[in-house]
């Protein structure tokens, strides 16, 4: 109870940024901010015009800033040509030739430094391995299944060199999650490493990836190419398997950046959604690095002498927009580390920013759970002076959390910038600014200058203070997703069909609840949708629900949304088995590590149940849609406060509540 009134507490506090930080912040003060988001709302496309042409080295400039004329399919700064890897890359050269562009650090203590000049040379030798090795050209897509190595970010500039679309795909996914994307997106080319270390130990990469492409799976696979990292043995196919350490050093250090258009796909990028398999999110070239390199200096405010630290894995967008693409399009130190927060001990992440001198940290509400709930004083030993700007992403954070974080690692001189962003949205959307927004603890607080977030209901009306809507983008912004890989309905219909306009302009809704409160900060509530936040995560109800259905003794089942003190949210799922099921359930073993292991197998370890109910049926509406939201009260142990007379079969209701009670009791 204690606790909950602290929260609660805590949730009414507003925290002023620190002065002396303010003072050197690019935007100094509310009013500041206020001003840009008159500029935008004046003239949106001058404002947006504006920064394009201020911010982007262009090769031909652009014509016009927004073409709105097929909404919801956008084009941003229509004409205008550039290369992304030139903007990361070559531009850096003449001024900043010698300065660190990544620090890496792997988990065993070893490091690499790679200055500006050096990734440079890296990336074009890459580039051309790529053209001319292995063929690929303008448009191809590679995949990129990596590890947290420096190697990781010289692929995704080497395919931006070239013109290539790369999809990552985080390395903790299965063979069959990666047969899946690389099927999805018709890739020519696998890169991968052999492996890499995790916990003091080697992990393997490689042999899933001959796993997913075995048996000609993957037909449009040529080649693969693969990094050395931790030396163990693995097997080579002649002919499709080349080893990049030895091959990328014979290539030219010069390679011409292709020309590109403001629009052509720069990556896409697979992500969960409420219903079917993971889709392909599309991102441009000119508008996703504008808006990457903006948040970049507004949110986390990069000084020239800093050095900038996002904790993130380069499979998720946090770690292609602010691991990569955005450090580096504004020339700064980015680190990279290989592993987890805990190994050897739980003062790993500490022991860095000390003696990396890191000034922004960026990390996950799950890390800081964990380190807060494990190893409270554990930051005191360390001198973390260095730090200005705390950041967190991909959850709620919850006020003690974010307490302990300004206080503990903060020191309380810090400010703390809750982002709210979306694979879908490229950069953040809502997030104070350093020196310029007071903040609330578990609160994201304003959109950015020239995002255009709004809480309406489904008809388009504005949520009134403290009610919870749907939170959603009204107007396009240039770091939009421009759409889902081959499905181009799925893109209109997923994103822009839920709330009605009242101008007839699509409104993009990002599936999430919010509510405002008196100052107009927004709170994020969390996912309206069938998609589970498990750690920052994004896991879909559909994906585990069809890696289970495989199981010979299942027969139909629904997963639902528990709370977890450290991981947010887990995994609850309510299950129904055939009437032959090989074990009696009573008496016998639980099925949860068989569901377990095939969701493992279908997914990765990423999705893992916590929480399994036997029930004899589930409820559905009389069309047959099961009342996810009913299941996920009573997974919570919350009232019911729905009708249930409508449904298909009302009697269920008690049945669950009375076998969930008695499981509980
Ligand atoms: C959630 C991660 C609360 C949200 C960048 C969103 C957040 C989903 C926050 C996107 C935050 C992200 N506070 N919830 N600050 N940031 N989320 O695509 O539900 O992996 O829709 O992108 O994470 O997850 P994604």
């Amino acid at each position: 109870m204690e606790n909950i009134n602290n929260d609660l507490e805590l949730m009414q506090t507003i925290f002023k940024p620190n002065r002396a930080l303010s003072k050197q912040s690019r935007i100094k003060n509310i009013c500041e901010y206020e001003d840009l988001c008159l500029d935008a709302e004046e003239d949106y496309e001058a404002y947006w015009g504006n920064l394009a042409r201020e911010k982007i080295s262009w090769i031909e400039p652009f014509k016009q800033v927004l073409d709105e004329s097929k909404a919801p399919f956008y084009q941003w700064f229509v004409g205008g040509k550039l290369n992304v890897c030139y903007q990361c890359v070559d531009r850096h050269i003449q001024k900043r030739k010698n300065k660190v562009a990544i620090i890496f650090e792997g988990e065993m203590g070893d490091y690499k430094v790679y200055t500006y000049r050096r990734l440079y040379r890296e990336v074009n030798q890459t580039a051309n391995l790529l053209k001319n090795r292995f063929g690929i050209k303008k448009g191809d897509r590679v995949i990129i299944y990596m590890p947290m190595i420096p190697e990781s970010a010289i692929m995704m500039l080497a395919c931006a060199r070239i013109g290539a679309i790369h999809s990552v795909v985080f390395g903790g996914f299965s063979p069959e999650a990666l047969r899946d994307r690389i099927n999805d997106t018709q890739a020519k080319l696998v890169i991968t490493a052999d492996g890499a270390f995790r916990r003091g130990r080697p992990y393997m990469l490689k042999p899933a990836v001959d796993k997913a492409l075995e048996d000609n799976q993957c037909p449009s696979v040529e080649k693969v190419l693969i990094v050395i990292r931790n030396n163990e043995p693995i097997e080579y196919i002649r002919g499709r398997d080349y080893v990049y350490n030895e091959i990328v050093t014979l290539e030219s250090s010069q390679c011409e950046p292709e020309p590109m258009d403001a629009e052509d796909p720069l990556f896409l990028l697979y992500t969960s959604g409420s219903t079917g398999k993971p889709k392909g999110v599309q991102h441009s070239s000119a508008g996703y690095i504008l808006w990457a390199q903006m948040t970049m200096e507004w949110v986390f405010d990069v000084k020239e002498s800093d050095n900038y630290w996002c904790t993130a894995d380069i499979g998720w967008i946090t770690g292609h927009t602010y691991i990569v693409y955005g450090p580096l399009a504004i020339g700064a130190t980015t680190i990279m580390y290989e592993g987890t927060p805990t190994y050897p001990n739980h003062s790993r992440w500490w022991e860095m920013i000390e003696e990396y001198r890191v000034n922004q940290f960026y990390t996950s509400p799950t890390a800081i759970r964990m380190l807060h709930a494990d190893a409270p004083d554990e930051p005191d030993n360390y001198d973390l002076s260095s730090l200005r700007i705390l950041g967190t992403v991909g959850e709620p954070i919850d006020p003690s959390a974010w307490k302990w974080f300004y206080e503990k690692i903060g020191r309380g001189k810090c400010s703390v910038v809750d982002t709210w962003w979306q694979t879908e949205t490229g950069g953040h959307m809502i997030s104070p600014l350093p020196g310029a927004t007071p903040m609330k603890p578990g609160c994201a607080t304003l959109p950015l200058p020239g995002i255009q977030a709004e809480i309406l209901d489904e008809e388009g009306n504005k949520k009134d203070v403290g009610e919870p809507g749907l939170l959603c983008i009204t107007k396009p912004w240039p770091s939009m997703i421009r759409g889902v890989w081959g499905n181009p309905q799925r893109y209109a219909e997923g994103y822009f069909s839920q709330v009605k306009s009242k101008d007839g302009k699509p409104i993009y809704f990002s599936g999430d609840a919010a509510f405002y409160d008196e100052r107009g900060y927004i709170t994020i509530i969390g996912r309206t949708d069938d998609v589970i936040n498990v750690s920052g995560h994004r896991i879909g109800t559909a994906e585990v629900e069809s890696a289970i259905a495989k199981h010979k003794d299942i027969a139909e089942s629904a997963i639902v949304s528990t709370l977890d003190p450290i991981t947010g949210e887990s995994l609850f799922a309510f299950v129904v088995t055939t009437p032959n099921t090989s074990c009696d359930l009573k008496q016998h073993m639980s099925l949860l590590p068989e569901l377990n292991a095939l969701i493992r197998e279908e997914i990765g370890p990423i999705a893992k149940i916590n929480n399994i109910l036997y029930v004899p049926g589930l409820p559905k509406t009389r069309s047959g849609k099961i009342m996810r939201r009913l299941l996920r009260n009573i997974a919570r142990g919350e009232p019911i406060k729905q009708d249930t007379s409508t449904l298909e079969n009302p009697n269920i209701v008690k049945e669950i509540i009375a076998i969930a009670q008695g499981k509980n009791a």
